[in-house]
């Protein structure tokens, strides 16, 4: 690939084979010249999405795992073939099999030791050269020495993208472990732990480079606690600047049909609230 000096000022323009000009941004791959081609690149803020995406190594098998095709689109827009994506709550590996899937590295971050060595499984030792798997508690400063040694086999310092889809609070109990944030005894507490994982991902993310975290919110007791917004707001203090909230439907998400749906109907016109049929995705960038 040569540069056409011609071109200086513009160092997102590429001659790429003394022919034909690509216009990429430093963070993506996409070829702007050619934008015609991404039917498939979402540019909307509301995604629906009509089932999840099986196959290439995606399973259904973990309990609030995130469909692929959140990882598809974020790894298309925000990162280029070889860049490191972090991922401080790993679960079922999911940005894993698709950073693989796409040319992408990975490094993740699970605290359930089991489900680390799970996951491990799902690669080749080829393909492991590309996937750092850690245990550990994303929210410690002890983990950070781990993210270090694992960027540094990849000879790098810092990540190209990073994902946080941590648990929506106790909705949904993880593990019987203490720094599991499923089981913090408080939506502040929850906050307070939130944020130390944002100030890690945030201080191992390159300059610039983007991040997305993926959540929902919750009721309790009759009352709508607003985690997304919550967590967006911690992030913003360690720092990212908010880039766009996207509204994701949770169809592919969902397990239980039938009687369950029409029991939750009944308590929805009885208690005076909705059912939540989405979840957020927010972008943020490093500035
Ligand atoms: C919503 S799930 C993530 C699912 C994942 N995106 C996937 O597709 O499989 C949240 C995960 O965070 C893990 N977790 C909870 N607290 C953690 C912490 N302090 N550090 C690292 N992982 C944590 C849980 O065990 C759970 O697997």
């Amino acid at each position: 690939m040569a540069t056409n000096s011609k071109l200086g000022k513009h160092p997102e323009l590429k001659v790429i084979e003394g022919a034909k000009i690509r216009k990429t941004k430093p963070y993506s791959d996409i070829d702007l010249n050619n934008w015609r081609a991404y039917d498939h690149i979402e540019t909307d803020s509301l995604w629906l999405f009509d089932s999840r995406a099986k196959g290439k190594g995606h399973k259904f098998e973990y309990h609030g795992n995130y469909i692929p095709q959140i990882a598809e689109q974020l790894f298309t827009r925000y990162t280029k073939p070889d860049d490191v994506v972090l991922d401080l709550f790993l679960g079922s590996g999911t940005s894993a099999i698709e950073a693989k899937n796409m040319g992408r590295r990975a490094v993740g971050v699970e605290i359930k030791p089991e489900l680390t060595d799970y996951v491990k499984t799902k690669f080749t030792k080829e393909e492991l050269k590309n996937i750092e798997l850690i245990n550990g508690d994303s929210s410690s400063v002890e983990v950070r020495k781990d993210i270090e040694k694992s960027l540094k086999k990849f000879g790098q310092q810092k990540a190209q993208f990073a994902v946080l889809h941590p648990p929506y609070a106790d909705i949904i109990k993880f593990s019987e472990l203490d720094n599991d944030l499923s089981n913090c005894n408080s939506v502040d507490l929850f906050l307070d732990k939130f944020k130390d994982v944002a100030q890690n991902s945030y201080d191992y993310l390159e300059k610039d480079r983007y991040a997305a975290l993926i959540i929902g919110d919750k009721y309790t007791k009759g009352e709508l606690i607003p985690l997304s917004f919550m967590c967006m707001q911690k992030m913003n203090e360690v720092g990212f600047k908010t880039k766009s909230i996207i509204v994701k439907n949770i169809e592919g998400n969902e397990t239980g049909k039938g009687k369950a749906n029409n029991l939750w109907r009944y308590r929805a016109l009885a208690g005076g609230f909705y059912i939540f049929k989405h979840e957020y995705v927010m972008i943020f960038q490093k500035k």
